[in-house]
């Protein structure tokens, strides 16, 4: 059986598509396009990979799942089930990674935005480690902590220092010395960690590489200041697992343990933060062909609401109503939102027979499509958990309003 879209879990079989063990064509009987299907075996084969190549890498790291690249309740429930902890930016996060009972001590909660509500509710839950992108918030966290009379652990973003990089804390002498101050006095906090997030999508490893060197040259910058760290948190950033296979991860994995070692201070803890990694490849969208221009533009009943370009996944296409012709002939992909800029794919190798009707299906659509998607007044489409041949649907838009959480 020959996979498609570098994909185990979605192969071709006597010309028909088959998704896990269930037929395209089966799925068709009870869903009409566009709907989207998640891939359950995929999620926990990419969790399977990932913690195999960086538990056998280092005795010491962990891995936090980032909620932000896919919160359906049902997804972050299979991660869950696998152990993970869980990297949360808001409150309505919170609540739901503790109501599918993620254990507090395996929670890191944190962001640009710490509103009252979110301080209070991760103290009062003892959350691992509240992560903090400017100063000023230590004062209020731990203001709160004392209320609380606890001792709040504390991960500092830093900023990575890339050209146009604002996100995070800038640890240049005037922050080192403010920082200081704030240490001596806001005896509630501990400041156990540091985290740099460098990218999305990094499929060369020098990225990483980079990203590590700003957190080793800033955990010394601290040291020298009297401030030593425990952990570090690399972030995210890793592909589509379709995209980066596992002997390109496992020599990742290699080159940030070759350069952790040779640094002049051991840290407890090694985190990772990955999120397009573990479900990007598991969601597909199947959409169809509803209008062919003469100068080969497809047009599909789905657009950039459901795929936005903020989502920045590796989307390929293929025909499944065809899929045994060769995708060899440029085709450009435009969505249904009533503007030329709603372009999907400009001249991709797509079949040389087109006709309206037939059905399209839409790889590495599982990271931050829904997350970023909006309200054009369409209708949202069905959304299908998959796993070996059975079929949930676990979002319908007659019954659900929307993908939000509160
Ligand atoms: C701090 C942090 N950690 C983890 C992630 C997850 O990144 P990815 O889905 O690219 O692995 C992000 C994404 O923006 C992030 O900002």
């Amino acid at each position: 059986m020959k996979t498609i879209s570098g994909n185990p879990y979605l192969t071709k079989k006597d010309g028909a598509l088959l998704i896990d063990n269930i037929s395209l064509n089966e799925l068709l009987k009870t869903y009409s396009t566009p709907f989207m299907i998640f891939l359950e075996n995929r999620i926990r084969n990419n969790i399977t990979t990932f913690l195999k190549v960086f538990e056998s890498a280092f005795n010491n790291a962990q891995c936090f799942y980032s909620f932000k690249a896919n919160f359906l309740p049902e997804i972050c429930n299979i991660v869950q089930s696998e152990g993970l902890g869980a990297e949360l930016i808001g409150l309505p996060e919170l609540k739901l990674a503790l109501k599918l009972n993620f254990p507090p001590e395996k929670i890191i909660v944190g962001g640009p935005y710490l509103p009252q509500q979110l301080i209070e509710k991760c103290v009062k839950e003892e959350v691992k480690e509240i992560v903090v992108y400017n100063l000023n918030d230590l004062v209020r966290i731990n203001r709160i902590a004392k209320k609380h009379n606890h001792i709040q652990k504390i991960c500092l973003r830093i900023m990575n220092q890339k050209y146009g990089a604002k996100l995070g804390i800038y640890l240049n002498q005037i922050n080192v010395n403010k920082l200081k101050e704030i240490t001596k006095e806001c005896e509630h906090l501990r400041i156990t960690t540091l985290l740099s997030h460098y990218s999305s999508q990094m499929n060369n490893s020098e990225l990483f590489t980079k990203n590590l060197k700003v957190i080793l040259d800033n955990a010394k910058i601290l040291f020298n200041a009297g401030i030593k760290v425990e952990n570090i948190n690399l972030g995210g950033g890793f592909p589509e697992a379709a995209i980066m296979p596992e002997n390109q991860l496992r020599e990742l994995a290699k080159k940030i343990k070759s350069l952790i070692n040779n640094f002049e201070f051991n840290f407890n803890s090694i985190y990772f933060e990955p999120g397009r990694y573990l479900v990007g490849d598991a969601g597909l969208l199947i959409a169809k062909i509803i209008n062919i221009t003469e100068d080969r533009w497809i047009f599909l009943n789905v657009g950039n609401h459901i795929c936005p370009k903020f989502a920045k996944s590796s989307m390929r296409f293929y025909n499944a109503s065809r899929i045994e012709e060769p995708h060899k002939f440029k085709t450009s992909i435009a969505g249904i939102i009533p503007t030329d800029q709603d372009v999907l794919a400009k001249d991709y190798f797509f079949t040389n027979d087109l006709k309206e009707g037939d059905l399209v299906v839409i790889t590495n659509v599982g990271a931050y499509n829904l997350t970023f998607s909006n309200r054009f007044p369409y209708l949202l489409p069905n959304v299908i958990l998959v796993k070996d041949i059975t079929a949930i649907n676990i979002f319908n838009p007659s019954v659900n309003h929307d993908f939000s959480i509160n």
